[in-house]
């Protein structure tokens, strides 16, 4: 089914200039961007983002990464875009993630990691709503 996602390009990305690279790669997998903006985040807007993950040990490195530099977000539309844009990002942890993908290229640790994309149907839909009115979004059929 057609689904859409959403994708961060982290701090780390942006700063390599990759964010081109990694628009390249979403289009060449059939991915259609639909809705996009960088931000620089607020410490609120990081942790309301990474709620789910508050009793982490690692919920404050990851805010603290998060808002280190500009973000580049967006909407990714298409079929199965969800898992699609999952097997383009490789494994959360660059040593894991397998040749070829975004975070086997671009990575450099567990939270320096290049992109972040929605891991559910609902947490795309709560994500996508988090960064995005509904007239932001720019279906294309
Ligand atoms: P992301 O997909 O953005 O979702 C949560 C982030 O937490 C994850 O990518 C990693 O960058 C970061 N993180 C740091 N340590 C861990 C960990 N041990 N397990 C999962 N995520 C982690």
């Amino acid at each position: 089914a057609t689904e859409r996602t959403l994708s961060i390009i982290k701090p780390d990305a942006v700063a390599k200039n990759a964010i081109g690279d990694i628009y390249r790669r979403f289009e060449n997998a059939g991915l259609k961007i639909v809705a996009a903006k960088m931000l620089h985040l607020s410490r609120e807007k990081a942790e309301g983002f990474y709620a789910e993950h508050k009793e982490r040990p690692f919920f404050g490195d990851l805010v603290g990464f998060m808002i280190s530099g500009p973000v580049m977000v967006q909407v990714l539309e298409g079929e199965n875009a969800i898992a699609k844009n999952r097997e383009l990002m490789g494994a959360t942890n660059p040593k894991e993630a397998e040749a070829g993908t975004i975070r086997a290229d671009f990575a450099e640790s567990i939270d320096a990691n290049a992109v972040h994309g929605s891991d559910s149907s609902d947490s795309a839909k709560r994500e996508v709503a988090y960064f995005f009115d509904d007239d932001e979004i720019c279906p294309r059929g």
